[in-house]
């Protein structure tokens, strides 16, 4: 065993460069889920996804069909009496917007200094290739699998994953696996291997405010006329106390609060006041003054404005006192809170405090609630232990504000547990131009997901 671990991981090795070639290649197609022009796209990407899990030798691959983008199902089974192990992954990405501030396209993926810069090169198609590189390591060096394998490569992921419940009950019985094998996450540095035990929930919201029924001169109309941008903003800055705290009716009701022995990890994480300051570039930190930044991260839930439009916006001026305003909102959540119920808090919130000069109009999208994973799972072990092989050092173990809604479907839906993590780093800009992977920390990744692959079909 040690013998074929050790030639897979000299074959991964030896492959970077094709490695790097294949992985240009997937991001190059702009398989940006939310933006109706990329349907095409979507179903490239699924088509890519699925030839290369029929080259790395897996019999059973289907591009299935869902009312949204396609889900990629593969499945080996040539391993009896072996683990079963659901690999998990998403080829969908972000817009890419604001393009201007990109210093190379997004969709051109380029090397420069030791990242590859483009759209999802991170999040995640970078991910889902460490898996599948693993893997043909494996395979082209022992020649099979020491697992039996499932894959389920989703494209609605960064929109929520609408699609997927539905397909998780209609294939229940085909998804039975021993666990799901998530690399949708991150790590907390380039030295700090990490295992993620916890992912929030999220709700998000358009509150539309309208006010006059064309936009007006602001001369001859200021001052009889609630500008609806105005109002729009003092809803907003009422959601919050002076403390950062979200004030909508029930919002903390269902929290569970964070046990002295979890605060205890969350201080031990290398993740301080300073830490954030350098990651986001802020003057000061923010938010709920009795918690710790990563516990206002990981186990706090939140409230943000993702976007805001209104009025004029271009260059020079214009007077004019618009007839509406917009706002997405989102709402982080925390285990146990409700997704539904905390739209309705924010509906309540607007009926108690929305002023009788403009009226408002709520759309609630997609909804998912927060996870927790079993740390004790015998996978956990396997990864943790697979991490150390290659880095030297002992996992962390983190809950992560971002959201993955496959993991708390798994657990709801199949009674599949995850084990998640990740080889991005924490500044490779997810969701923002200039979105980069670390090929050093990609390269170690695939190497780990070798040792993770032989560590479960040796258990
Ligand atoms: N991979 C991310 C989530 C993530 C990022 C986990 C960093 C851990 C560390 C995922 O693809 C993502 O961004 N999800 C969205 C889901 C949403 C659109 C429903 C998110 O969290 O915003
Ligand atoms: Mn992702």
């Amino acid at each position: 065993m040690t013998h074929s671990k050790q030639a897979a991981r000299e074959f991964a090795r030896q492959n970077r460069e094709q490695f790097l070639t294949q992985l240009k290649e997937f991001v190059s197609i702009p398989s940006v889920s939310t933006d109706p022009d990329c349907k095409p796209d979507m179903s490239r990407a699924a088509a890519w996804v699925a030839a290369q899990l029929k080259t790395l030798g897996i019999e059973k691959v289907d591009i299935l069909p869902t009312t949204g983008h396609p889900i990629v199902y593969g499945e080996w089974l040539g391993a009896p009496g072996k683990p079963t192990v659901l690999v998990y992954g998403h080829y969908d990405v972000q817009p890419a917007d604001p393009l201007e501030l990109w210093h190379s396209a997004p969709f051109s993926p380029e090397v420069r200094g030791e990242n590859l810069y483009g759209r999802g090169a991170s999040d995640m198609k970078g991910q889902v290739m460490a898996v599948l590189n693993a893997l043909r390591a494996v395979k082209e060096t022992s020649g099979s699998f020491p697992v039996n394998l499932k894959f389920l490569i989703e494209g609605e992921e960064e929109i929520g994953s609408p699609s997927l419940p539905k397909f998780l009950e209609q294939y229940r019985n085909q998804l039975q696996a021993d666990f799901c094998l998530n690399p949708d996450s991150g790590m907390i540095g380039a030295e700090h291997p990490t295992i993620t035990y916890g992912l929030r929930g999220i709700m998000t919201f358009e509150l539309r405010i309208s006010g006059p029924k064309s936009d007006l001169h602001s001369g001859i109309y200021g001052g009889v006329v609630h500008n609806p941008a105005v109002a729009l903003a003092e809803l907003i800055a009422g959601m919050h106390d002076a403390n950062g705290r979200v004030t909508l009716p029930g919002f903390y009701d269902d929290v569970v609060p964070i046990s002295e022995a979890e605060h205890a990890d969350f201080a031990r994480l290398p993740l301080d006041e300073a830490y954030y300051l350098a990651q986001t570039g802020v003057p000061a930190l923010w938010g709920e003054p009795e918690y710790l930044p990563d516990e206002r991260v990981g186990a706090r839930p939140t409230l943000e404005v993702n976007g805001l439009l209104s009025g004029f916006t271009g260059t020079g001026f214009k007077t004019v006192l618009p007839a509406q305003a917009m706002a997405k909102l989102s709402c982080r959540l925390v285990p146990n809170q409700n997704p539904a119920k905390i739209a309705a808090g924010l509906r309540q919130y607007l009926e108690q405090h929305a002023p009788p000069t403009i009226r408002w109009e709520l759309q609630a999208f997609g909804g998912s609630p927060a996870s927790i994973s079993d740390v004790n799972q015998p996978g956990v072990k396997a990864l943790s232990q697979a991490l150390e092989a290659v880095w030297g050092t002992r996992p962390f173990f983190k809950r992560e504000g971002g959201s993955v809604p496959v993991v708390a479907q798994m657990q709801s839906l199949l009674g599949i547990e995850s084990v998640i993590t990740g080889f991005g780093l924490p500044d490779d800009n997810l969701h923002a131009p200039n979105e980069k992977l670390h090929l050093p920390t990609w390269y170690r990744g695939i190497e780990a997901m070798v040792e993770f692959l032989f560590n479960i079909g040796h258990s």
